[in-house]
């Protein structure tokens, strides 16, 4: 039986970066997460009988939302539902589900790397048939359309058992539950030199991953230990729990401190990597050795046609704009163009579907290809495994043997956290004042060349993004970047991005933070961060 109930907008449904993410107190307001699923589904059109994809990350309120969902799916007219088991779905497997399944779209249940629990984070990301998150477009109107909206539809049922593998019925819908891994294994042995890798693992060489107790413990254990043949425990914290254990699931070097200690010490494994809540992200450590995501990109692009799936080569390097110019070197070896586009996977989708770009990633962990339309984190570790299996070298040498073919971007982010909304956008407005006056000018960092507020066209559709990040470009190729977070559930984050590159004569082996320091000066003297926010040091850098 069909209800239709009567509900009232709530104003604060405009999705962010990656979809709604909100406190779990804020989604168990009554009608709240009906409200944006209603406005979802009012926001798409020709849905009728088509298939849609439902899983999560296994956070707290995954299971609740899941029934949800399916209830109203059922009573919008959608005519099957495809859930993971126990409603697990990393955010890379639920994007190849929906392509391969050649579903209408998905409902993602996630706060990606933002901890879970009762007073934590959740949140709702729809994507599209291609299996990329919603354009724009789409999440304006799921915006608009949560203004404006007074019922939504649900059906009157018993909950469904997403425990159990099989199909059911759900009033007109079909319910397959369906094993979350298989599929995606599959797809990550037609990409990769399986038994390369299996050989280098029989060999000796030792890995260790950690899931964070997140969604890709099943992933990794069935990738890693079955079917790659390490040791059972190579996965760590590899049961998905709805608080993480109480974790903070983003692997950086602060939230994966076990394991970069771990790849520090004299014992240290020879490779190293984490994934996030989702399972989109990735940490790439080798034995004593870090890889920033912005070079992992690098060598994974200069790197990917050792690996079977990308033996033709690449047709082009996507990277979000705050990410290092490292990829941009690369693309000008390999003779193919680099995109640079805002942050946001979703940018990604267009140049993939057109297939101008192969293969994208970005500063904040996130690498992936045209295998699917989200980031993959665990797809980046076997990319990593598979180069390592050919090359027979450590991550330490192809680090260096990198820099020495390309230069160096040294790199590193700031974060400052949790401060007001009003003061961070008066920072940036402080900034915006200054674009006409600082080029010229000289600072600790050095001369500044241009300055600009990024916007990008998209290439495929024309659509235009603006205020996309305030960028100080210095006559020596250095950069300092400023922008506001569009992922935080509390206040405003600001994030600012510096970057130095040194050439292949340079000298490639400084310490990053030395590196950086004068132009970590002028960020803070020219954006007055001290004085907007009060603090004097960035709470978190990666
Ligand atoms: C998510 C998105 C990424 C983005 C990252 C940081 O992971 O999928 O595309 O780069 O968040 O976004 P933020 O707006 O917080 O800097
Ligand atoms: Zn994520």
């Amino acid at each position: 039986m069909i209800k239709t109930v009567a509900t009232t907008p709530f104003t604060d449904q405009k999705p962010g970066t990656s979809g709604l993410r909100k406190k779990v107190r804020i989604f168990q307001q009554p009608h709240y997460a009906e409200n944006f699923v209603q406005s979802v589904f009012d926001s798409l059109e020709g849905f009728e009988g088509q298939t849609l994809v439902v899983g999560g990350d296994g956070r707290y309120l995954n299971r609740e939302v899941i029934q949800i969902v399916l209830k109203m799916a059922a009573a919008n007219g959608f005519g099957r539902a495809l859930v993971g088991q126990g409603g697990i779905l990393s955010t890379p497997a639920a994007s190849h589900l929906i392509r391969a399944s050649g579903a209408f779209g998905g409902l993602i249940l996630s706060a990606s790397h933002n901890p879970g629990g009762p007073d934590e984070d959740f949140g709702i990301k729809y994507n599209v048939s291609n299996g990329g998150p919603a354009p724009e477009k789409v999440t304006d109107a799921i915006h608009a359309r949560s203004l404006s909206i007074e019922s939504y539809h649900i059906l009157d049922a018993q909950d469904v058992d997403v425990d159990t593998l099989g199909a059911s019925r759900l009033g007109d819908m079909t319910v397959e539950i369906v094993d979350p891994v298989a599929g995606y294994a599959d797809l990550m042995e037609q990409l990769f030199d399986f038994s390369a890798m299996r050989a280098m693992i029989a060999g000796g060489f030792t890995l260790s991953f950690d899931s964070m107790s997140a969604v890709t413990g099943p992933y990794a254990v069935e990738i890693f230990e079955k079917r790659l043949g390490a040791p059972a425990g190579t996965v760590r914290n590899a049961t998905p729990l709805p608080d993480f254990g109480h974790h903070h699931p983003d692997p950086n070097l602060v939230h994966a401190k076990t394991l970069y200690d771990q790849m520090m010490a004299a014992d240290a494994p020879d490779f190293g990597a984490a994934s996030d809540g989702d399972g989109d992200r990735n940490l790439i450590i080798g034995r004593h050795c870090y890889v920033t995501p912005s070079d992992s990109l690098a060598v994974l692009a200069a790197n990917a046609h050792l690996a079977p799936g990308y033996a033709k080569g690449l047709k082009g390097i996507a990277r979000s704009m705050p990410t290092s110019g490292a990829a941009d070197r690369v693309a000008k070896k390999l003779g193919v163009p680099l995109f640079e586009t805002p942050t946001g996977w979703k940018f990604f989708g267009n140049l993939l579907d057109a297939g101008m770009a192969t293969i994208c990633g970005e500063e904040s962990a996130g690498t992936g290809s045209d295998h699917v339309r989200e980031k993959d984190g665990v797809w980046a570790v076997l990319l990593w495994l598979n180069i390592l299996a050919v090359r027979r070298q450590s991550v330490a040498q192809i680090m260096a043997e990198h820099w020495a073919t390309y230069g160096r971007n040294y790199y590193a982010r700031h974060d400052y956290e949790a401060i007001s909304k009003d003061r961070a956008d008066a920072l940036m407005l402080a900034l915006q004042d200054q674009l006409t006056t600082l080029p010229g000018s000289i600072n600790s960092g050095g001369t500044i060349r241009s300055a600009d507020d990024f916007a990008y066209t998209d290439p495929t559709d024309q659509s235009v993004s603006r205020n996309q990040g305030i960028r100080l470009l210095f006559e020596d190729g250095s950069r300092i970047v400023f922008r506001l977070s569009g992922t935080g559930t509390e206040g405003a984050t600001l994030r600012v991005y510096i970057e130095r590159y040194v050439d292949q004569t340079g000298k490639l082996g400084l310490e990053t933070a030395d590196a950086l320091q004068p132009l970590v000066r002028a960020a803070q003297e020219i954006a007055d961060i001290q004085g907007f926010t009060g603090m004097e040091r960035p709470s978190v850098i990666t």
